[in-house]
């Protein structure tokens, strides 16, 4: 049976920033599905990035849809602030959200996809009563706060779980893998079940981040006997 193809979001923490515009145009020339914006608040994740100007000034170049994931407490507070800023898809953390139903809905009526992301040790069965209502699920595949680290190897046992709890209630679903992931592991993670994959040091570490985009983008699962 074939299946959607998968998407590609290279994340732009690991872009230059003094040359943010060259890879912006980098990614909009290419086979890059969504740009993949980090946001931290040094309070949710040990780690500040960049706030609002930067994400409107990236938004005024991308010619691609902005998923945008808060690594911050309280986001509901911000919501409508980073749809205004540009965000086509925002993401919220479940360990963040007091009450991540209405967070979701409000996202929503913002006419936003709206994403969850959980973080390594969190279980995929809580997201029993919020996967029939959101877009996105991001398993994150790292401790979150910075770019560059470790893959860790329980992500692959996520994506089965989370598949096989959406399955028939949220076939849309979109389940997207954010940390570590590079040409070693994606075969693995798209077999797996993975829709979405987010890189950022394998992208923008690499000689020629086009070329290591379209190597992402190229994997065929289906192609790969099991
Ligand atoms: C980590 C961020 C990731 C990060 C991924 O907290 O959410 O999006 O930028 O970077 P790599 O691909 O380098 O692990
Ligand atoms: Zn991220």
């Amino acid at each position: 049976m074939s299946r959607r193809k998968h998407l590609v979001a290279p994340s732009v923490l690991s872009a230059d920033f003094a040359h943010l515009y060259d890879d912006i145009a980098m990614i909009n020339q290419s086979d890059a599905d969504w740009f993949h914006i980090d946001i931290m608040d040094g309070v949710f994740v040990p780690n500040i990035s960049f706030g609002f100007p930067v994400l409107a000034s990236i938004a005024h170049y991308a010619r691609k849809p902005l998923d945008v994931h808060l690594m911050i407490v309280e986001p509901d507070k911000y919501i409508k602030q980073f749809k205004e800023a540009g965000a086509d898809n925002i993401t919220v953390h479940f360990e963040a959200c007091t009450h991540l139903n209405r967070t979701i809905h409000a996202i929503k009526e913002l006419d936003c996809n709206a994403g969850v992301a959980i973080n390594p040790h969190t279980p995929v069965s809580l997201l029993h009563e919020i996967v029939e209502v959101v877009d996105v699920v991001c398993l994150m595949s790292v401790n979150p706060g910075f770019g560059g680290q470790k893959f860790i190897e329980g992500t692959y046992r996520k994506i089965k779980e989370l598949r096989s709890l959406a399955a028939g209630r949220n076939d849309s679903l979109l389940i997207e893998i954010d940390g570590g992931v590079s040409s070693h592991n994606a075969l693995a993670l798209l077999k797996a079940g993975a829709d979405v994959l987010v890189a950022g040091n394998f992208v923008f570490a690499a000689k020629n981040p086009i070329h290591a985009i379209a190597e992402l983008k190229g994997i065929t699962p289906d192609l790969v006997s099991a």
